[in-house]
């Protein structure tokens, strides 16, 4: 029988710094459909491999179930890759990093169990990583860096928060959404058009050639929180009208629905980021997550940043939507802060910001 020790990964650490070792970090990510993995030499990300599953589309969402079963057929192939990539040998790698959530329980489950047999087989520590926590972090994976404190608009499938990051491992959730996040709104919205899933990006694509000319209802709440559930309720009842009249609409319309729809949600995520860099006097701001990949939202906050003297951090398309990179970095620094994870990890679906 193996005996876990649940401190002995304390103490493996304090050899690595006395030994001064380069950190190796393996990490892998597998909270929804993507399944990735990466490789991170003392801060940099040298490799991040992503393979999507692309079966998703003709059930119009992500199935769990199929979700956990493909990622079990590419998990070992994703981190081969990522491991030839680096040209790291497996035997170099002192630190596995993996997502323990939020996200699909059955998804977790595979990256995690993979990541305590790998730490368990090599003997080196473990670092579990909170998805929501990376996405923001992954800023750090490139040039310019935000400086603290800065204001981070979070926007993917499953979340819409704006956070304040006061330092690597030092975050407060300032506003987020009380239904729907950012990314269902577009993936909804675009469902109603007859997009399939995910629709965001199609709907990015197709609003360049339309014009926002149709108003839906936009939210009226205070503070910094969002809501997404009224605007759809607009989209849908504007469409049933406009279809009663003309079957043809939505077809004859595409492009400027499109565009409009694009336009609302921006301005919705816009407001309050507003609201919050004026009430904090931040004016070091980022955006992160899946939705953080949409032209709108992108040329928007390039188009505010001279009127509002903001320093504006957009990710690169790569560090967008959901990446093991990430999650390297975020295990970075709390492999720096000496916070790590033991074999009693387990993946929670619903964890706590
Ligand atoms: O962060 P992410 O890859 O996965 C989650 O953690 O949820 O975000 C996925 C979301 C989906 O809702 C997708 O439609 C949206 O991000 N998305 C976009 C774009 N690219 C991805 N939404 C609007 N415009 C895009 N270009
Ligand atoms: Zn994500």
């Amino acid at each position: 029988m193996v005996k876990i020790e649940k401190f002995s990964v304390r103490q493996n650490y304090s050899l690595y710094l006395q030994k001064k070792l380069l950190a190796k970090i393996l990490a892998i990510e597998s909270s929804c459909d993507d399944m990735s993995a990466a490789v991170l030499i003392d801060g940099d990300v040298v490799s991040n491999v992503i393979a999507s599953q692309l079966i998703h589309e003709q059930y119009g969402g992500v199935v769990p179930e199929v979700a956990s079963r493909q990622h079990l057929i590419d998990i070992v192939p994703v981190v081969d890759e990522a491991l030839k990539n680096a040209q790291v040998p497996l035997n170099e790698i002192n630190f596995i990093a993996v997502t323990q959530g939020p996200g699909l329980l059955g998804s977790l489950l595979v990256g995690v169990n993979f990541a305590k047999s790998m730490a368990l087989s090599l003997d080196i520590p473990l670092i579990s990583v909170n998805h929501m926590h990376a996405h923001i972090l992954s800023h750090f994976a490139e040039n310019p860096k935000p400086q603290f404190p800065f204001l981070c608009l979070t926007v993917s499938g499953g979340h819409t928060q704006i956070v304040k990051v006061i330092a690597y491992n030092h975050m407060e959730v300032l506003g987020k959404t009380i239904d729907d996040a950012a990314g269902e709104a577009f993936d909804k919205t675009g469902k109603m058009l007859g997009l399939p899933y995910p629709a965001g990006p199609i709907i990015d694509k197709l609003a360049r050639d339309g014009q926002p000319k149709f108003k839906f209802n936009l939210p009226n709440m205070q503070g910094y929180d969002y809501s997404f559930s009224g605007f759809k309720t607009s989209v849908l009842y504007f469409l049933k009208d406009k279809v009663k009249v003309s079957p043809e609409f939505i077809n004859d319309n595409l492009n400027d629905l499109c565009a409009s729809i694009q336009e609302s949600i921006v301005k919705i995520l816009i407001k309050k980021l507003i609201k919050a860099s004026q009430d904090t006097g931040i004016t070091e701001i980022a955006i992160a997550g899946g939705v953080a990949a949409n032209s709108g939202l992108r040329s928007k906050l390039e188009e505010l940043k001279s009127d509002y003297n903001w320093n504006v951090f957009i990710p690169k398309m790569q560090y967008c939507t959901d990446n093991a990179g990430m999650i390297a970095v975020a295990a970075y620094f709390k492999y720096l802060d000496g916070n790590f994870s033991d074999q009693f990890l387990i993946p929670d679906a619903k964890l706590k910001f």
